[in-house]
């Protein structure tokens, strides 16, 4: 595997990319705006430079890594792409549209990843003409921090696909966590579910927003508190994970909490709007 296609320039998709050129591996972007491709290779940019300043590569490094990626707001830059990993859009019915254009783009081959948070990969899967090459690879926010990457076979993927993931997910200096398909497979499921609570906490006025992230991090060895974390998710990321938990499992327990709509209503959605329940304006 030497080239590997990706779509969505976003907070996962630029963390993806960046991963990716720097184990080695051709990357090959595609967003439908030029703005989104700049601003996803300005992400990567910026990252390496912070790489730079630690001192854990050279500028030469940088250039090499830089040299790797390319991007086009034109889905067929990514034809010859031995993978695609798709981080566009969480909406099903956009997605099996995207994953059909896929199909028919790319090389008979070629495997068909997509980052879906909640998901279901069969059905995505059943869009397409290779339902045994797509597969689920769910990475974590900050991309290149988090460790984890959740691999999500769904009822039609081979063995083969999911072989030829683990061993890529492996070069890429991350760890594998085998998964079936559920909804929120198994981090969201728990992590999402928590931030909710949280929002919950914070409409109760049984703590303010620092106090309650004080309390998660000190008292449960978190690294960060679940209001900042819902920040940094993306409170509309958030709200559409409850909502998947909620219809797929018709529990309660999963019902978004109101203030969290009401923020996403507001357009408060965290750091990439500048206001979450933390103003990052400044
Ligand atoms: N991009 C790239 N790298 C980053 C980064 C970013 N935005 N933020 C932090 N890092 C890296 C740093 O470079 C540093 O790497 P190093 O140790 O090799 O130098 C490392 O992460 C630690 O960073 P810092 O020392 O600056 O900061 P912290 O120690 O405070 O850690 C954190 C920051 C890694 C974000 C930590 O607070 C954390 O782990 N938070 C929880 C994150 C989490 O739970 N993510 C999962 C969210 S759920 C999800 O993504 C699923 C989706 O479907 C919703």
């Amino acid at each position: 595997m030497k080239t590997v296609g990706v779509l969505g320039t976003g907070t996962m998709g630029a963390g993806i990319i960046q991963v990716l050129a720097q184990s080695g591996y051709n990357v090959v972007l595609r967003a439908r705006r030029q703005t989104s491709v700049d601003r996803g290779i300005a992400t990567v940019e910026k990252n390496l430079d912070k790489l730079i300043k630690k001192e854990k590569i050279t500028e030469a490094d940088k250039a090499d890594i830089m040299a790797r990626v390319h991007g086009s707001t034109d889905i067929t830059i990514i034809k010859d792409a031995d993978l695609v990993i798709e981080a566009a859009t969480e909406n099903m019915e956009a997605k099996k549209a995207l994953f059909q254009e896929l199909d028919e783009l790319c090389k008979p081959e070629a495997i068909i990843a997509t980052n879906t948070s909640a998901l279901s990969i069969t059905e995505i899967a059943a869009a397409t003409n290779r339902p045994d090459k797509i597969i689920g690879m769910h990475f974590f926010n900050p991309v290149p921090a988090m460790k984890l990457v959740e691999i999500v076979k769904g009822l039609t993927t081979s063995d083969e696909t999911r072989e030829t993931i683990l061993a890529l997910t492996e070069k890429l200096g991350k760890t594998p966590v085998d998964v079936a398909e559920a909804p929120g497979f198994v981090v969201n499921r728990i992590l999402i579910p928590m931030i909710n609570e949280g929002i919950g906490i914070l409409a109760d006025g049984v703590a303010d927003a620092k106090g309650i992230d004080t309390a998660m991090q000190l008292g449960a060895n978190h690294p960060m508190g679940p209001l900042a974390l819902g920040d940094l998710v993306g409170l509309d990321v958030c709200l559409a994970i409850m909502e998947t938990l909620y219809n797929e499992f018709g529990d309660t327990k999963y019902r978004p909490h109101p203030l969290l709509r009401k923020m996403v209503r507001a357009n408060k959605l965290g750091r990439k709007t500048g206001e979450g329940f933390y103003d990052y304006s400044k």
